[in-house]
């Protein structure tokens, strides 16, 4: 019974930790800061449609790689591409 608890206190605590701040923003150079949303995507879209294998921080710097993961899904997927959407002031 003891270590039914114990791998219960285990499967909840590795959920925990496996969940992302809720908003992220990004610098967004003149353009604007840009906020990210974590917790309305995840709701919303399978983890694998952003993360490889085991969801863990992705790093995001700059127009290149900002655009890539965010612009390129959204023009996909009907998500927001209008620079203001993304970028604010
Ligand atoms: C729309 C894309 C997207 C989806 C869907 C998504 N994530 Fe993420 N996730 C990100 C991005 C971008 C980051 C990096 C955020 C940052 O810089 O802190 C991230 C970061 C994380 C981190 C690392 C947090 C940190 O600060 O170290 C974890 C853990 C994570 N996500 C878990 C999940 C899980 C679990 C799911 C599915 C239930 C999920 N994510 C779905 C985009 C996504
Ligand atoms: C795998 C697909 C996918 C990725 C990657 C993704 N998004 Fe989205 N995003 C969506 C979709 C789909 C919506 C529209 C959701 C709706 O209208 O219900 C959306 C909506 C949004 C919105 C509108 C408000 C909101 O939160 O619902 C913002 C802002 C946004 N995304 C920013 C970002 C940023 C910034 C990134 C990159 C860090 C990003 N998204 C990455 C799919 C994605
Ligand atoms: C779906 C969200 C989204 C939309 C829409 C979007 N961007 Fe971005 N943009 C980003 C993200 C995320 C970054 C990376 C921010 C960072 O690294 O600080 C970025 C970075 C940039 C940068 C580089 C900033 C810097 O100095 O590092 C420029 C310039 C830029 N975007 C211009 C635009 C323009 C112009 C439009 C409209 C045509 C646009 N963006 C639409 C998400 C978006």
């Amino acid at each position: 019974m003891k270590k039914i608890v114990i791998a219960l206190m285990l499967v909840t605590f590795a959920a925990a930790v496996s969940f992302a701040a809720d908003t992220v923003t990004y610098d967004g150079g003149k353009k604007g800061a840009v906020t990210f949303d974590h917790k309305a995507h995840q709701g919303k879209l399978e983890c694998s449609k952003c993360h490889e294998g085991t969801p863990a921080k992705i790093a995001v710097d700059g127009k290149d790689q900002g655009h890539a993961l965010c612009l390129d899904c959204h023009k996909a997927n009907n998500g927001p591409t209008k620079c203001g959407e993304c970028h604010t002031k």
